[in-house]
């Protein structure tokens, strides 16, 4: 079986990670890309984890560049390019700097990569995962935002920590944009299913739904910069979905035509991930505050893709 490529754009926190989440998963050979003033980092973190993976006896080939064309026939790319939040800083707050450069990334991925399955990391997520698509004019199912899976890790890990049992039993799902107003749905969030109702209070699930709302800006309180482990941990059980067909039903931001009743823009729904990238858009049926809710984070996206469109 040929060897796997998967290309990340971004030498940063995240790609540094994701890098090392690659190897240590065996999922193919990996090529660090970041932009000519900071190719050393990508070079230095493609040396360090090399030789991890000499000690870790994985046979990985790991290199960093700045050169594009060295993520000819990437199977997947990782976009993490651009710059992180500081505190005080909203995720909209960085479309000055990151729309360009998702622009440039998009029309380098047309020529030397078409064919790859994209997830997209960059902030603001939804408008920016909009943007790469239209620049790259590749149809739906190949271009994905990540941040359902974040987002509702997040969320799970706020309430197996509040209910006491193992974070593996809980069902949780947020949908919705990657922002303040993003959706954690709790028609359906379960222990196992039993609903999550039985064990949390609603003003402490209230609390809950909004610390997971802010739980990146809590962590950038924290750190200065954004977070690294989980976001990379998210994109990677993407990549694996596709990589591995797996099928996973996954909430990630996807491209609607229709579906929720809104067209035209990213958002987080539940997704299939396998082979052929997006397979499907599951609908979901939602509460009527659910929908009311989904139809105001999806209001704040189109803003934010409006703004977009006139730059
Ligand atoms: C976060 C960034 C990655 O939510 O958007 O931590």
């Amino acid at each position: 079986m040929a060897r796997r490529k998967i290309g990340l754009i971004g030498a940063g926190n995240i790609g540094g990670e994701l890098a090392n989440l690659c190897v240590a998963r065996r999922l193919g050979d990996v090529v660090l890309y970041d932009v000519p003033a900071k190719m050393e980092i990508a070079k230095g973190k493609a040396l360090d984890l090399g030789q991890a993976a000499t000690v870790s006896d994985v046979e990985s080939r790991i290199i960093g560049t700045a050169d594009f064309a060295d993520l000819g026939g990437a199977d997947v790319l990782i976009i993490t390019a651009g710059v992180p939040r500081k505190p005080g800083q909203s995720r909209d707050d960085l479309i000055g700097t990151n729309l360009p450069i998702i622009r440039d990334v998009a029309s380098r991925a047309k020529v030397y990569c078409p064919d790859a399955f994209v997830i997209v990391l960059s902030n603001p997520l939804d408008a920016m995962v909009y943007e790469y698509r239209r620049v790259l004019d590749a149809p739906r199912r190949r271009v994905v935002g990540m941040a359902g899976v974040l987002d509702s890790a997040r969320f799970a890990y706020f309430l197996a920590s509040e209910i006491g049992v193992s974070v593996h039993d809980i069902r949780a799902m947020v949908l919705g944009g990657h922002g303040d107003d993003m959706v954690p749905l709790l028609s359906n969030c379960t222990v196992n299913g039993v609903p999550i109702q039985d064990f949390v209070a609603p003003e402490r699930l209230a609390s809950i739904v909004q610390r997971t709302r802010q739980g990146g800006g809590e962590i950038v309180g924290l750190m200065g910069t954004s977070a690294f482990y989980a976001p990379a941990q998210s994109a990677l059980a993407m990549a694996e979905a596709y990589l591995l067909d797996q099928k996973r039903l996954l909430p990630a931001a996807a491209y609607l035509e229709g579906e929720y009743g809104l067209r035209d823009l990213y958002l987080g729904v539940p997704v299939v991930i396998g082979k052929d990238g997006v397979e499907r858009i599951v609908e979901l049926a939602l509460d009527s505050n659910e929908r009311e809710m989904l139809t105001k984070s999806a209001a704040t996206v189109q803003s934010i893709i409006e703004v977009v469109k006139r730059s």
